[in-house]
């Protein structure tokens, strides 16, 4: 039988994981539908995308994850135009930073807009047609935020375990119908993602916050997290394989330390690791 290269859909493509994504499924012969909410933007995928060879093969599709009206529309144009979905990587998102008792509420309230109701949305536009072919992969791009809740964190961390506890629960509900449910976890990448988040935390902060002296370390220790962190194209190249596996797992921890981390969490005392964690601010 002379099946088709894979339909690989990605969110969030203009930079960062996405648009590395983008550009190693299309390497490896897939058909790509590249997700951006501005087309605009499009313009480094595309060069880099040139440079790799493989421009012919990705399709760029206006989605603001935001807007579920059009994610329907994209996952219907797809069917249309490509004949089905085969893989889904929920990757757009952002970090919201910032002390728990400070961020308001709008500002929580957009980002689990972004980063749960979005994912949440375009996949169940997707998830009628899967289940018609009775397979399908959907990797949620969540993050070490999303197994530990670190200090001025918490707004990131709570859509990253939304996102954790939504998947491990539809990963269940979809084994049934050969749809396969996958979450990624990377630790620290260079991607825009700093330099996005850190304004927030900035614009938010009261000159006269109780927190102010916590908040200078915070964007310290972010910064020069930022400064350490890894190549992007290591954790495309990490869901590519992944997509290739018969049989996934559920969870993925990518990146130096975050499976020390995670260890670290589950293995030591509590009170020890909560010593270990707190003393980051001090
Ligand atoms: N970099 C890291 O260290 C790291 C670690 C763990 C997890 N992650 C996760 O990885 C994913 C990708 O982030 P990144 O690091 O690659 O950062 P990035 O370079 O800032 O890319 C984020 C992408 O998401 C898009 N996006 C944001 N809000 C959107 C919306 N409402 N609709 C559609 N697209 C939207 C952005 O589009 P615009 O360009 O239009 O803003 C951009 O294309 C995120 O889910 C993030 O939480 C990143």
């Amino acid at each position: 039988m002379n099946r088709q290269p894979p339909v690989v859909l990605i969110t969030g493509c203009s930079s960062g994981f996405g648009l590395h994504t983008a550009i190693a499924f299309a390497s490896r012969g897939c058909r790509v539908i590249a997700t951006l909410r501005d087309l605009g933007r499009a313009q480094t995928l595309l060069d880099g995308a040139n440079r790799a060879g493989c421009a012919g093969r990705i399709v760029c599709m206006e989605l603001d994850v935001t807007n579920h009206e059009q994610a329907g529309s994209v996952i219907q144009r797809a069917q249309l135009e490509f004949g089905g979905i085969d893989i889904i990587v929920n990757n757009a998102g952002y970090a919201l930073g910032g002390f728990a008792e400070e961020v308001p509420i709008e500002r929580w309230r957009e980002l689990l807009e972004t980063n749960v109701l979005g994912v949440i949305a375009l996949t169940q536009a997707a998830l009628p047609g899967m289940r018609a072919r009775g397979r399908g992969l959907i990797i949620n791009i969540s993050s070490i935020s999303g197994l530990l809740g670190l200090p001025g964190f918490a707004p990131y961390a709570a859509s990253k375990y939304a996102l954790e506890g939504y998947s491990e629960s539809l990963r269940h509900e979809l084994a049934p119908w050969g749809i396969r449910v996958v979450l990624v976890e990377p630790g620290a990448y260079s991607t825009d993602i700093w330099s996005k988040g850190l304004s927030a935390v900035r614009e938010d902060a009261a000159a006269d916050s109780p927190y102010a002296p916590q908040l200078v370390r915070l964007l310290a220790r972010t910064r020069a997290a930022a400064e350490r962190a890894a190549d992007p194209r290591e954790v495309a190249e990490a869901v590519v394989r992944i997509a290739g596996k018969r049989l996934p797992q559920l969870r993925y921890p990518i990146g130096r330390g975050t499976r020390l981390a995670v260890l670290a969490k589950a293995l030591l005392p509590w009170r020890l690791y909560e010593a270990i964690v707190q003393r980051m601010l001090r």
